[in-house]
């Protein structure tokens, strides 16, 4: 029985984002709260246990496969992983075997990545400035995740740069940064701040900067062509005519793109969500081992993506947060 996954909606799941570890060398203000308690290390499914449940989605038809924390790189031994990945990528079956990362263990691993089939990598930052950086992300420096980007294009593998768009942080930014992507080659793609986890102080209506606003900024500059190509996530990705480069649109509150979902997300402990805006999820460890034959967590599977929920509710229209979601998006990486 390997028909693939379909929701209740119509969507075919072929997207699995995997969370290997909720730790990170970061606190970035708007993911995480700056004292953090992690999971036990004996909660986490092992190396083996998420390699069974990724191969388990590949034989399901899942094609794209993103690996996430808190920051993947810093899960002991994880390059064991990726390398076991590599032979779906070989068989054909996975088009794709990706990270999202905030760069700061690059240098260490990028060519270790480019070894295992990783083409393409997705590093997350907001700012160039070295204080603002050291604000934002609490606990990180700069130069260490330039450096880690260098290691990743010198690797040859192509860098997209996640900036989550911030009132007030980084909008003077907006050129310095298109510019600086432009100069080495590397896409852009702007993200609106989600309400996820309980931030203490952060305010998130303080920090929200529409992409409404981000995208009508380039059109004073550029001239603007929307292109209809995708990547398989949720980004819409213009043209700038004059630089000739791509920057993309992550837009869950200004337009919502959850009509084309194809993703659900696995965390370390095998909690499968199947929308980041959403609270239900469903245990797949039980089911994973409890026996070592794969027909009970295949049933799981499809029994949870029977459960996918239209969408999720965020919503800052009404001068307030709404639809706001307990859990820390370092519990599942984005
Ligand atoms: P590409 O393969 O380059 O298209 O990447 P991607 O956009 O699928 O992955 P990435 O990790 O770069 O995602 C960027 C951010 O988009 C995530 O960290 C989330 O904040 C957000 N995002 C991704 N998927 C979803 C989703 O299904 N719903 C919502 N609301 N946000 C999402
Ligand atoms: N809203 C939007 N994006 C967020 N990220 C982390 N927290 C949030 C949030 N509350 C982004 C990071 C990174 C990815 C993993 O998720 O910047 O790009
Ligand atoms: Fe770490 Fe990424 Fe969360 Fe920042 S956004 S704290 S780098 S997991």
């Amino acid at each position: 029985m390997n028909a693939p996954l379909i929701d209740p909606f119509a969507r075919a799941i072929t997207y699995l984002r995997v969370s290997v570890t909720d730790r990170c060398d970061f606190r970035c203000v708007y993911c995480m709260s700056e004292n953090m308690t992690f999971l036990p290390k004996a909660e986490l499914l092992t190396l083996e246990e998420l390699d069974r449940m990724c191969s388990s989605f590949v034989r399901l038809g899942v094609q794209k496969l993103r690996i996430t924390g808190g920051e993947p790189l810093v899960r002991r031994d994880i390059m064991t992983f990726f390398r076991s990945m590599t032979r779906h990528l070989e068989a054909g079956a996975l088009k794709e075997l990706t990270l999202t990362t905030n760069g700061s263990q690059l240098e260490r691993f990028a060519a270790d990545l480019a070894d295992a089939g990783v083409r393409r990598i997705n590093v997350s930052l907001d700012t160039l400035d070295d204080a603002k950086f050291a604000q934002i992300t609490r606990w990180g420096r700069l130069l260490q995740v330039l450096r880690g980007i260098d290691a990743a294009q010198a690797a040859g593998l192509r860098v997209k740069i996640n900036a989550v768009a911030l009132k007030g942080f980084n909008e003077d930014e907006l050129p310095r940064l298109t510019e600086w992507c432009a100069e080495r080659d590397m896409d852009l793609t702007w993200i609106e701040v989600m309400p996820m986890g309980d931030l203490g102080n952060e305010d998130r209506l303080d920090q929200y900067w529409s992409l409404k606003d981000v995208r009508r900024r380039y059109e004073d500059h550029y001239t603007v062509t929307d292109l209809a190509e995708r990547t398989g996530g949720p980004a819409r990705y213009v043209r700038l005519e004059e630089t000739g480069q791509k920057i993309g649109f992550i837009t869950p509150l200004t337009h919502n793109f959850c009509e084309s979902c194809n993703r659900v997300r696995l965390t370390c402990t095998g909690e499968l969500y199947m929308c980041l805006g959403q609270e239900d999820m469903a245990d797949l460890r039980a089911p994973l081992r409890a026996s070592a034959d794969d027909s009970a967590l295949d049933d799981a599977i499809r029994a949870a993506i029977a459960r996918k929920p239209k969408g999720h509710d965020f919503d800052y229209s009404r001068q307030q947060v709404a639809g706001q979601v307990s859990r820390h998006m370092s519990h599942t990486g984005g």
